[in-house]
């Protein structure tokens, strides 16, 4: 069965480069994003990799944890990220699932049998600090992953579990933000006292909450 938005992320224990772990308890407190690689030794993995790495600083602070999976073994895992390292620049600095009994990818439905008996596709789980799912991707083995997009993601999910709003097409951190419908005009007075311009009463448009001076109230 697919795994859906809101759903607890199924927990595992599983060899990683980085030693045994159970999934939840690695997670912690933290966010978390799984996400799967076709196989080892591929050329777009291999890019994807490496600027996962380079952008681990920018996901931690977010307080967000990232981990890879790919269903090869771990001596396999090793030597791939040798040549990560020499092409990409950077060292892979977060686990590696090896999943060689596909019992992670079987798990969280990452094989699709119609696209490749053997491969997993190009998963992407972004996990809540309540272990729910809250966001999930899945991209063709032909075709690398945007993280910048995940950060953008992340950005909206943290603002929109503090602040009763939703964030519009394309938004980026500090952009305006739309106050949720359940929100009464008499309520929104109060919680953001930048206010609003309405543009239809369901379209109302407001300054970034956590953006704003003395806007410091949750939802
Ligand atoms: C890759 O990561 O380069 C890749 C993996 C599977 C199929 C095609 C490309």
């Amino acid at each position: 069965m697919s795994i859906r938005l809101g759903d607890e992320a199924p927990n595992f224990t599983a060899l990683t480069t980085q030693g045994e772990i159970n999934f939840h308890e690695w997670l912690g407190d933290s966010w978390g994003v799984l996400f799967s690689h076709p196989k080892d030794y591929t050329p777009v993995c291999t890019t994807e990799l490496g600027m996962a790495a380079r952008m681990k600083p920018d996901f931690e602070k977010r307080n967000v944890k990232i981990i890879g999976l790919s269903v090869d073994p771990l001596d396999s895992h090793m030597g791939w990220e040798k040549d990560i390292e020499e092409t990409q620049g950077t060292a892979v600095n977060f686990p590696m699932i090896a999943d060689s009994d596909r019992k992670v990818s079987d798990l969280y439905g990452m094989i699709h049998p119609n696209a490749s008996d053997t491969f997993t596709v190009r998963s992407v789980f972004v996990i809540g600090p309540d272990k729910k799912v809250k966001l999930t991707l899945t991209y063709p083995a032909s075709t690398g992953r945007n993280f910048d997009e995940l950060l953008r993601v992340i950005d909206s999910l943290q603002l929109t579990a503090n602040y009763s709003v939703a964030t519009p097409v394309n938004w980026k951190d500090g952009d305006d933000c739309i106050i949720v419908p359940a929100v009464s005009n008499e309520d929104a007075k109060e919680k953001f006292p930048a206010g609003w311009k309405e543009l239809k009463p369901y379209l109302r448009v407001t300054p970034q909450p956590n953006k704003v001076k003395g806007e410091g109230q949750s939802a």
